[in-house]
């Protein structure tokens, strides 16, 4: 893996709005040094490929390609972003069968021709497909990562803080479990300048009323849904997420991310691809701990286990 300073290859498998826009997000932030943009529609690669080359002169230097399998030889680093995305009221649950078939196409091919590489994956539904990938690919689980609930984390994070009128980085909140219906927010140990939430509420004069509570879990877990109804896809959150992974990785951060990542256990639950806090760096998942949670929290987080476990053992997994 390349060093903050030296020559990083990172690959971008599936060219869409999300592969686009962490492709743009990581030129934007200036991680790797060279970008390979691969998608089953050769022509969508190379416009992408274009259309990003135009940003180099706004942001860093960035030799970018565009190409077929070939050409993710030398990527330690491969974003597997192909496959379909959820449709106006489709849960990402509902994608599965097919998106489990792109995975089974391409999975193989990214093994082939990237040597050793660390995965991350951005496919929905999200940790199911993680789970397939760390399958299908042997490697081992710490090299194949999912975005996870990053993005739910963001969300909780960025409604906190403007309910509390704080910055979203001075806030200490957490979304744990499956990216989706099922996810768990943890109130009970969020924190705002190391005081509880409801301290912090009390001592900045905003409430937070049960009806609040309720709006940012709204707001939190129907995110995807209130976008996709607007817009018909999600990108921007996810790309930034998907940049964050990435640099930690390329930097050997060692941040602590809620990213996904099978584990052989969780609230009794085995073998199972699910977010928790994951300490990451350069050869990916260091080290997994599980947070203090109040006991409807760890019941939700069994449940949560359990839908996904469920889902992957119809699979065969
Ligand atoms: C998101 O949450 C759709 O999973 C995607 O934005």
């Amino acid at each position: 893996m390349g060093s903050s300073s030296g020559h990083t290859r990172i690959g971008i498998v599936g060219c869409g709005n999300v592969g686009s826009t962490a492709a743009y997000s990581l030129l934007l932030q200036g991680t790797g040094s060279e970008l390979v943009l691969v998608d089953h529609d050769p022509r969508l690669a190379e416009a992408q490929r274009t259309d990003l080359l135009h940003a180099t002169p706004f942001s860093h230097p960035m030799r970018i390609e565009a190409g077929s399998w070939e050409a993710l030889a030398g990527c330690s680093l491969v974003i597997l972003a192909a496959g379909v995305g959820q449709q106006p009221g489709e849960t990402r649950m509902q994608l599965l069968s097919r998106n489990a078939a792109v995975f089974a196409d391409i999975i193989p091919q990214v093994m082939r021709h990237a040597a050793d590489p660390i995965l991350l994956v951005a496919t929905n539904p999200l940790d199911v497909m993680t789970q397939v990938a760390t399958r299908l690919s042997g490697l081992p689980p710490a090299r194949v990562l999912g975005s996870g609930t990053m993005l739910d984390t963001a969300r909780f994070r960025s409604l906190l803080a403007r309910h509390f009128e704080v910055s979203p980085s001075s806030v200490h909140a957490s979304v744990l479990g499956e990216h989706g219906d099922s996810e768990v927010l943890v109130w009970s140990g969020a924190q705002i300048a190391g005081l509880p939430l409801a301290e912090f509420a009390d001592a900045r004069g905003r409430p937070l009323t049960p009806r609040t509570m309720a709006e940012i879990d709204e707001g939190v877990r129907r995110a995807a849904y209130q976008i996709i109804e607007g817009k018909g896809y999600t990108c921007y959150g996810i790309g930034a997420a998907l940049a964050r992974l990435a640099r930690c990785i390329v930097h050997d951060e060692r941040a602590v991310l809620t990213a996904c990542a099978l584990a052989p256990e969780v609230e009794g639950i085995r073998d199972v691809a699910l977010s928790l806090p994951l300490v990451i760096g350069r050869d990916g998942l260091q080290m997994r701990l599980m947070p203090a949670l109040d006991a409807g929290e760890s019941e939700a987080l069994r449940a949560s286990a359990q839908v996904i476990k469920d889902v992957v053992s119809s699979l065969g997994y």
